[in-house]
């Protein structure tokens, strides 16, 4: 049954950005430091004219996407030099359906705890075994996983899996925090 796929997931998806965005700004604000958006909100679902439209974010004080827009910071997440040049702690990050094209997850969430001081928010990739299994394939051949949502005052787990419903990941991020 599809449903999931490509109706229930994709809509669930765009309110909790919404949501989880504004959560993400706030807490920012309020710790005085600076947002960093993976993920550029003016492009990037699956039918473009909803980015369009309908935007689930907007840019943070610094936006991260490889193909973005004239605001983005045009950046390869699976470039470790360059994630070299932000210091530690320096920014609230969210993030917004980009993870899923980590090559190594573990290296990208762990380039994120540090940067971000372990404050990571993720509004997580579609889900439903037809998306999992086969449309993924639609939207992307770089696309290599789909995460779970991720607020680090709720979990420690950064959980998900690799795509063609392969082997499950859960990257503890207390763990990449205190390695740094
Ligand atoms: C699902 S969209 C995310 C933003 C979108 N507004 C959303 O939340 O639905 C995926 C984005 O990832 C970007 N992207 C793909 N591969 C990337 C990579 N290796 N590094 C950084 N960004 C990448 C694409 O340009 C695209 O805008």
């Amino acid at each position: 049954m599809p449903l999931r796929s490509i109706l229930l997931s994709p809509v669930g998806r765009y309110f909790r950005t919404k949501r989880m965005f504004k959560q993400a700004a706030n807490y920012a604000e309020k710790k005085q430091k600076p947002l960093m958006m993976i993920g550029d909100p003016c492009s990037g679902n699956y039918f473009q004219f909803m980015s369009n439209w309908f935007p689930n974010c907007d840019h943070g004080d610094i936006t991260i996407d490889l193909y973005g827009c004239e605001k983005c910071h045009r950046m390869d997440i699976n470039d470790m030099d360059s994630w070299g040049s932000f210091e530690d702690d320096s920014f609230v990050i969210m993030e917004t359906g980009v993870l899923g094209f980590s090559e190594d997850i573990a290296s990208v969430a762990s380039q994120i705890a540090r940067v971000s001081g372990g404050e990571f928010f993720s509004a997580g990739g579609n889900k439903g075994f037809f998306w999992e299994s086969i449309l993924y394939k639609t939207y992307s051949k770089k696309l290599n996983y789909t995460m779970n949502p991720f607020d680090f005052r709720e979990s420690i787990a950064y959980t998900g899996r690799r795509l063609g419903r392969k082997e499950r990941i859960s990257i503890d991020f207390s763990d990449l925090i205190d390695g740094v």
